[in-house]
């Protein structure tokens, strides 16, 4: 039993939190994959009128593929649930959000939720944050906010692919890895971030999440 078998266990419990005619957000990457596979299978068997809203295309294909009908975030005036992964999670529950490049979208659902369930593996959990913040911004100020990030105490690295062309959002912006060492304080230090000119948003996210899963060893998981 791996920490794949523990994602899949959670996914299928935190559906307990699910009901008919609900508004679901539908994060990305690998435990928001999981969960939506599960909801594809819930609503089937339950025959649940649910609309999902994507976070990016990756979970769009993921839920178009399980037959969730889907809704984008600008036709709700809120979201019953969102379920998300996450990058990093500290102690005071902030979260690290970004490593796929979907963070805008991300951070607009986690505000429109009335409940936020965060999952995630235990390699996730630090006391402080110590991994870099992925930071969304217009790619005209590629010059501009590094120099910001560097009198705020960070090192900014323009995310590449393989082969060394710049990251593409899906809204067309770059996204600058921000190096800050460990992060004591979040909250200050994203709204220094999110003050920058040039700056769509910071990978750490003020919307702190209601519940959370953590994915341990042996297909077991726990709640915080
Ligand atoms: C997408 O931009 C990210 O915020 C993901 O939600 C995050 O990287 C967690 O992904 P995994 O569940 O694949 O670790």
């Amino acid at each position: 039993m791996s920490f794949d078998d523990a994602i899949s266990a959670l996914s299928n419990d935190a559906l307990k939190f699910v009901k008919d005619e609900q508004v679901i957000g539908l994060g990305s990457g690998r435990a928001a994959t999981e969960l939506v596979k599960s909801l594809g299978k819930l609503i089937k068997q339950k025959n649940y009128n649910i609309k999902g809203v994507p976070t990016s295309l990756q979970i769009k294909l993921i839920a178009e593929k399980v037959g969730i009908p889907l809704v984008e975030a600008d036709q709700v005036e809120n979201i019953d649930i969102v379920f998300d992964g996450a990058d990093q999670i500290d102690s005071q529950k902030f979260v690290i959000k970004g490593g796929g490049g979907a963070l805008l979208r991300e951070n607009i659902l986690f505000n429109l939720a009335k409940k936020v369930v965060v999952m995630a593996d235990k390699t996730k959990f630090v006391k402080n944050f110590t991994r870099t913040v992925p930071v969304e911004v217009h790619p005209l100020a590629r010059n501009y906010v590094p120099m910001s990030i560097k009198k705020i105490g960070g090192i900014a690295r323009l995310r590449s692919l393989d082969k060394g062309y710049p990251f593409f959002t899906e809204n067309g912006n770059i996204i600058l890895d921000c190096d800050f060492g460990t992060i004591k304080n979040p909250k200050t230090l994203t709204q220094k971030i999110k003050g920058t000119t040039g700056v769509l948003e910071s990978g750490i996210f003020l919307r702190k999440p209601d519940v959370i899963y953590r994915a341990k060893n042996g297909g077991k998981f726990d709640i915080l």
